[in-house]
């Protein structure tokens, strides 16, 4: 099976299809999603949360990123791998260029961060050095204890402008994919249909280009049981694999996420 890279995954978008992603931590997980088909992996800093059994991702260092970008690029053989920047180690251009740098040469191919228009220039500067990005906006849980605990975010007219905003500035800036959480479905379906590059939603509902869930979620093996996550392991008698392949068939036909997952 072919390496899936980011011009696939754009091309998808142009033609109206939708793309599968889902986090993995490890080698066995990355070569079952690679047999399957699962278009991306995110190697989340949610390792925080259901690896190390940490409250937030806020004590997630980059060596611990490094460590587990690593275990899934070995085993990987098809999936595009997207490596996440743990907390404050993009606060200036300068330490994100050394933070990409060392997510990249752990195997990743585009680097994901959290945050709005004050992204812009690092954004510009990793794309004029060539490094794929992918901003995360909505829910950011780097900033979580800011924000006020996990809540859905753009709800009011204010809010949902500045997001739609800061979506078309990263976008101009350079950022090749988008990642929206816990939006409601109408307003990411205006951020998706604004925006040239793909859109990925956790919690955004349907009409966007691509869906991700946390692993041990959508296998329901985690505490937590947020609104926007199906148990797809449930729903395949308990089979991991079978219940990779559901998502990534139930992604493909619209299927997931249904009204049940979304947020008005
Ligand atoms: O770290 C992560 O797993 C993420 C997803 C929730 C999108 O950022």
């Amino acid at each position: 099976m072919k390496y899936t890279s980011i011009s696939h995954i754009e091309q998808l978008k142009a033609k109206g299809e939708k793309f599968s992603c889902l986090t993995a931590y490890d080698a066995t997980f990355a070569s079952l999603m690679s047999d399957i088909g699962i278009d991306v992996i995110l190697v989340g800093d949610s390792l925080g949360n259901v690896i190390q059994g940490q409250k937030t991702t806020v004590p997630v260092t980059l060596e611990h990123m490094e460590y587990h970008i690593e275990c899934v690029a070995r085993a990987n053989r098809h999936c595009l791998i997207i490596g996440d920047m743990p907390y404050m180690s993009y606060s200036t251009s300068e330490e994100a260029y050394q933070t990409a740098r060392r997510i990249m040469q752990a195997g990743a191919q585009m680097v994901k961060l959290e945050g709005g228009a004050w992204l812009e220039d690092t954004i510009r500067g990793l794309t004029d050095r060539g490094i794929a990005v992918c901003t995360h906006l909505g829910l950011t849980p780097q900033s979580v204890d800011s924000l006020g605990g996990f809540k859905v975010q753009g709800r009011d007219d204010d809010t949902a402008n500045t997001m739609l905003k800061d979506a078309k500035r990263l976008e101009a800036a350079g950022a090749r994919m988008l990642v929206l959480e816990c939006v409601p479905s109408k307003l990411a379906k205006e951020i998706a249909e604004a925006l040239t590059i793909p859109v990925m939603g956790i919690g955004a509902g349907v009409d966007v280009d691509g869906q991700v869930l946390v692993l041990y979620d959508m296998l329901g093996i985690s505490p937590f049981r947020a609104k926007f996550v199906r148990n797809f392991m449930a729903d395949a008698q308990g089979d991991i694999k079978a219940a990779l392949q559901l998502y990534h068939d139930e992604v493909k036909a619209q299927n997931f996420p249904a009204a049940e997952h979304s947020f008005e």
